[in-house]
């Protein structure tokens, strides 16, 4: 294709990414993963499927926890999105659920990770303190090919006040 074709088919597409205007010429088929990932170069969003099944890609739209390789970028015009790397405190320190991922061994590889704290984020705005089955049922598109999950539910459920520690540690 050349280089004229190419731009006939790019869309300017303009949003709020962590609190910042951001915007970027995509194709129609540009999914928002790599509008974030190579276009803002915010490569906290991990894509390890592309087909809607790890739940690595994560983020919030608009408030929702989004998989954004289902979502082109285009789609998120307008939009306000988040991403992992909006997630820490505003000195730089990790927040409360990122904490709680630490302190409970909520991850090994950490591949999973990013897409597990939007998950545990927009969960708990939803339900501020879960039960460990609403946890577990909560994070059903979200893959760990680690953990066995234990931790990362417990962290969750730290992370959200509530007493972990009769809790089995894994
Ligand atoms: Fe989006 Fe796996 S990369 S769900
Ligand atoms: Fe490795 Fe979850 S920590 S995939």
């Amino acid at each position: 294709m050349t280089d004229v074709l190419r731009e006939d088919r790019m869309t300017k597409v303009t949003m709020t990414v962590n609190g910042k205007a951001v915007s970027g010429d995509v194709e129609g088929r540009t999914l928002l993963s790599a509008f974030l990932r190579e276009d803002q170069g915010l490569t906290g969003t991990h894509v390890g499927c592309d087909t809607s099944q790890c739940g690595a890609c994560v983020v919030h739209v608009n408030g929702k926890a989004v998989k954004s390789c289902t979502m082109f970028a285009s789609e998120a015009n307008g939009a306000s999105v988040d991403t992992v790397e909006g997630q820490t405190n505003a000195d730089g320190s990790l927040n409360v659920i990122q904490q709680a991922f630490q302190d409970h061994h909520g991850l090994q590889c950490g591949f999973c990770t990013p897409g597990m704290v939007m998950s545990a984020a927009a969960l708990l705005k939803e339900n501020p303190t879960p039960s460990e089955a609403e946890v577990r049922e909560y994070l059903e598109g979200n893959i760990c090919r680690c953990t066995g999950y234990h931790n990362i539910v417990k962290a969750i459920m730290a992370a959200s006040g509530q007493d972990v520690s009769a809790i089995a540690a894994e």
